[in-house]
């Protein structure tokens, strides 16, 4: 089967460990694209030098432009500013979406096709900038966050209970923001609930650690955000397109009216595989989680009524 085509707009290091995560998993041919001179080509020769040893035979080429980019199957776009300590990812709103819109005019010239998968922040809001200005179905167009959140919750869990990953499941629902919505009920290790496992105060504490995981990761660098698990998190949303593994992750998707939302992207449960996502997964909720869910639509609202593009 040919190898699959996967472009990364921003050879940050979001968008550089995504390339290599992509390389050494051997999910097709990666093409890193940024303004800035030397740098994609530079990450991309790095990673081809490392292929002797990693053992891929995928091409991985840096680029300023886009032309070469054409027919990628996917594309993920990490373009933009990242936070530093003290702000949070409503403060890059204006300028990401400048870069966003840019970028997506570019890419979707050459690439009508593809996969979109955003990573830039704020992420719901970004989401839908990028799917105004590629206009791509909503099946092919989503947003990263929901994995992120939902692996740190996993990994809080894991480290609280000192039981292996492989064993702990957890949901993370909304925005990606301090307004997500971490589930208790819909989280468990080796199928047993965590409300079975755990304190109530215990884990109102692992949901205000996982709601502010990004925060925790950016005051600890000092100079920019993660990008070991937000790389991680985008590369297993392209597994399960490529591969066709239908799991079933969250991810911000655009709602037209399942959980009583419109027109908005935010993070639910879905199903990716190579038409996408395939389903939206509505789950049961309580009031007390819905409200919080709705809450989350809100500040959604209001960052895209406050946007100047
Ligand atoms: C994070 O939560 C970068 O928003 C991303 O780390």
């Amino acid at each position: 089967m040919a190898k699959k085509k996967i472009t990364v707009i921003g050879a940050g290091h979001v968008g550089a460990t995504t390339a290599q995560l992509i390389a050494y998993k051997k999910l097709g041919h990666v093409y890193i694209v940024d303004v800035l001179e030397g740098l994609p080509q530079g990450k991309a020769l790095d990673l081809m030098e490392s292929a002797p040893l990693e053992d891929f035979d995928s091409r991985v080429v840096g680029l300023n432009s886009y032309e070469e980019t054409a027919n990628s199957d996917v594309v993920v776009m990490t373009a933009g500013l990242a936070r530093k300590p003290g702000m949070t990812r409503e403060d890059l709103r204006d300028k990401n979406a400048v870069i966003v819109k840019s970028c997506c005019e570019q890419i979707i010239k050459y690439s009508p096709n593809c996969f979109m998968i955003v990573v830039t922040n704020p992420l719901d809001t970004m989401t839908w900038v990028a799917k105004k200005y590629t206009g791509l179905d909503k099946h092919r167009i989503l947003g990263m966050a929901g994995v992120l959140d939902s692996t740190r919750f996993r990994s809080f869990i894991s480290m609280e209970l000192g039981v292996s990953n492989e064993d702990v499941h957890a949901t993370v629902l909304g925005l990606h923001g301090e307004d997500m919505v971490p589930m208790p009920r819909f989280s468990s290790v080796a199928d047993i609930p965590i409300t079975e496992l755990l304190s109530k105060e215990k884990i109102d504490e692992l949901v205000e650690r996982t709601k502010h995981g990004g925060a925790e990761v950016v005051k600890l660098l000092k100079t920019g955000s993660a990008y070991y698990a937000p790389a991680s998190s985008v590369v297993n949303m392209v597994e399960s397109i490529i591969l066709e593994k239908n799991r079933i992750i969250p991810a911000a998707a655009y709602l037209e009216g399942e959980y009583g939302i419109h027109g908005m992207f935010m993070g639910v449960p879905v199903r990716l595989n190579w038409s996408g996502i395939a389903d939206i997964i509505e789950l049961p909720l309580t009031d007390e989680e819905n409200a919080a869910l709705q809450k989350s639509a809100n500040a959604v609202r209001e960052s895209m009524a406050n946007l100047s593009v």
